[in-house]
């Protein structure tokens, strides 16, 4: 496995790669490696012929209030979690070789960006759709990985690559859980022992969630049950609990077919989000 910081040089290694026919893929990341990370990593072992994972801990994508100082970093690990997972090359810039300082462009849907996670992180979606852009940019890929834990992000990626056409096939993984049923997350280090219990309801509300729609309960008072269910739990600190349409996040029709739960909750200084995806009776 190389590993390579330069975006000129990872861009010609790449394109040579692909020139000698190799189906390539990219997995971004901003390191802080767990299991869900390598499953994207596998994913794309199996579909490609050159496995690039990024490693880069964007600053664009954090807002005011969101300390990128405390973000992990664990570069060492995540390089042999990478090599373990089977990538040929992985991606380690620094800011000054991502952003020049004076910048004048960046990347934006509209939109789909408003809600959810874009109206609470003012700023986050254009800092993730410009830093992926320039990934793509440099890694020159035929598909792209994506968890979907960040349900939201992965939509706003496909739009993004619909709109300006660039021909990269986005694939999205199934969350990665611990054992208890907590979606993997580079956050969830933060949570204390107590809050890492409390956490299990996150997960419980969409079990709920998906037992009520199998029930044929009607989304509005899914979201509420969910609600209630977290609300409950002492210690965690509800931001949205929702069941909307997959694709455009509008609230689910109440006599659609599918949908998906996506809540959002605070533990400690922790936040954390999950989903799942629905089937209604
Ligand atoms: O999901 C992430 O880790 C980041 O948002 C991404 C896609 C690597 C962009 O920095």
């Amino acid at each position: 496995m190389e590993v390579n910081s330069s975006p000129n040089a990872v861009r010609a290694l790449i394109q040579q790669a692909r020139r000698e026919g190799a189906i390539a893929g990219v997995v971004p990341t901003m390191g802080a490696l767990h299991a869900g990370h390598a499953s994207l990593i596998e994913a794309a072992r199996k579909d490609c012929d050159y496995v690039v994972s990024t490693i880069f801990v964007n600053p664009t994508q954090f807002g005011p209030n969101e300390d990128i100082d405390r973000y992990p970093r664990t570069l060492d690990d995540d390089l042999q979690k990478c090599e373990a997972a089977g990538a040929d090359l992985v991606f380690t810039p620094d800011t000054s070789q991502m952003y020049l300082p004076d910048a004048e462009s960046d990347v934006r849907v509209t939109g789909l960006t408003q809600k959810l996670e874009g109206e609470r992180r003012p700023g986050h979606f254009d800092g993730v759709t410009t830093v992926v852009a320039k990934l793509f940019n440099i890694t020159v890929p035929d598909k792209a990985y994506f968890g979907q834990k960040d349900y939201q992000q992965q939509l706003v990626i496909r739009r993004m690559v619909m709109d300006l056409d660039w021909g990269i096939e986005i694939v999205t993984c199934p969350i990665i859980r611990e054992a208890d049923g907590l979606a993997m997350s580079s956050r969830n280090r933060y949570l204390s022992a107590e809050d890492r219990q409390r956490s299990l309801v996150l997960h419980r509300s969409l079990m709920l969630a998906e037992q009520l729609a199998a029930a044929g309960i009607r989304t509005a008072e899914i979201a509420a049950r969910m609600s209630r269910l977290i609300e409950a739990e002492d210690g965690v600190e509800l931001d949205y609990a929702v069941v909307v349409d997959r694709s455009t996040l509008v609230p689910a029709a109440d006599d659609a077919e599918t949908g998906v739960a996506l809540l959002a909750a605070k533990l400690g200084k922790t936040r954390l989000i999950d989903n799942q995806e629905l089937r209604f009776r």
